[in-house]
């Protein structure tokens, strides 16, 4: 298979995959030929760019080997572009974000020949940059949480992969819903929220299992019922896409939005944390945090009882809640506070962030 932009159609080619609607309806099924009434309908529903068979076989997991391997590499650079930046963002423990992004990248290297993966790739990478980006992120903070869980080799590829192709929907929603968003009316929020089931349907029809599926599916569901596409809940929600789900969520807060710009890591943290029981599985949010670092060692915060403190020790996953040691205590008895067992006292703000060394 390859990918052909829609205005280079022609009658001899045939689609490689089907495309559907927003509402699920198919569009043009696999195998249909690129005359040019096909050519019109897909260009009044918005669709840029379609697959063609490419062999003999007609096989839909073909793809031509040149987009396959421009398509792979982009995305083994593009990790360890976003990996960097994690690490520059100081939000991750460095460990932490280190055995997420050698899963990632171990994961992504085995792809070298998955047809299906890359199939899927493609389709992220021809909607735009910031989308392959925001998938690759959400793959390695996806790995990282799974990790922080104990999740085995198995159940991790099965996460990292859903984390990478949660949003392989959105390269069949209509291009003009992307080209404006936040701006939307009601029937269109209701076909950018169809992107989970068509990415699901896709996700199906290119062989990758069920929780890959699943986590495309539901990434968008949320703990207390109240997400889409079904309004499932708790364990109704297969745990791959509990995970993807945070991952998703903290990714996006913690970058600009055509809408708003991005939260600092740790308002994004708290909106997270706030979330935990209500939006979110408390398991995940839970593993998040033992993933992140607020105040790491060295930094000057302000306590809500007015008193100055450097950190002098991280607690695991418990970040909002250091070891500090006073500065200029009156009293001089008490000079290191754990936070963790001194109740009703908490960090008002940072004063001084130490810088960090990578
Ligand atoms: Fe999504
Ligand atoms: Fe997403």
């Amino acid at each position: 298979m390859r990918v052909v932009q829609v205005e280079h159609l022609t009658p001899e080619m045939r689609l490689g995959l089907s495309i559907r609607l927003a509402n699920g309806l198919r569009l043009a099924a696999m195998g249909q030929p690129g005359d040019p009434e096909l050519v019109q309908r897909l260009r009044d529903h918005g669709v840029r760019v379609v697959y063609v068979q490419g062999g003999e076989t007609g096989d839909p997991a073909d793809l031509e080997p040149r987009v396959a391997l421009e398509t792979w590499s982009e995305a083994v650079t593009g990790l360890a572009r976003v990996a960097g930046e994690l690490h520059r963002a100081e939000v991750f423990r460095p460990g932490a974000l280190d055995a997420g992004h050698r899963g990632a990248r171990s994961l992504l290297l085995a792809q070298r020949r998955a047809r299906g993966v890359l199939a899927a790739l493609t389709r992220l990478r021809a909607l735009n940059s910031h989308v392959l980006d925001h998938s690759l992120r959400v793959m390695i903070i996806s790995l990282m949480v799974g990790q922080a869980l104990g999740w085995g080799r198995q159940q991790l590829r099965s996460l990292g992969l859903g984390g990478l192709l949660h949003d392989v929907g959105h390269s069949l929603v209509p291009a003009e819903l992307h080209d404006n968003p936040g701006a939307w009316s009601d029937d269109e929020f209701k076909a950018m929220q169809a992107h989970t089931k068509l990415g699901a349907d896709l996700l199906a029809e290119l062989g990758l299992g069920r929780p890959v599926v699943r986590a495309g599916l539901q990434h968008h569901e949320r703990w207390n019922g109240t997400g889409y596409l079904e309004g499932l809940a708790g364990p109704g929600i297969h745990p791959c896409a509990r995970v993807v789900t945070v991952a998703d969520a903290f990714d996006a807060l913690i970058h600009d939005r055509p809408y708003r710009p991005a939260f600092a890591p740790r308002e994004a943290l708290e909106l997270t944390m706030a979330e935990r029981g209500r939006g979110y599985d408390p398991a995940v949010v839970d593993a998040l945090l033992r993933c992140v670092r607020l105040y790491p060692v060295g930094s000057v915060v302000l306590l809500n009882v007015g008193a100055l403190a450097v950190v002098s020790g991280e607690n695991d996953g418990e970040p909002t809640r250091p070891v500090v040691r006073l500065l200029g205590s009156a009293s001089g008895a008490e000079e290191t506070v754990d936070l963790r067992h001194k109740a009703g006292w908490y960090v008002l703000n940072v004063v001084r962030r130490v810088p960090v060394s990578r």
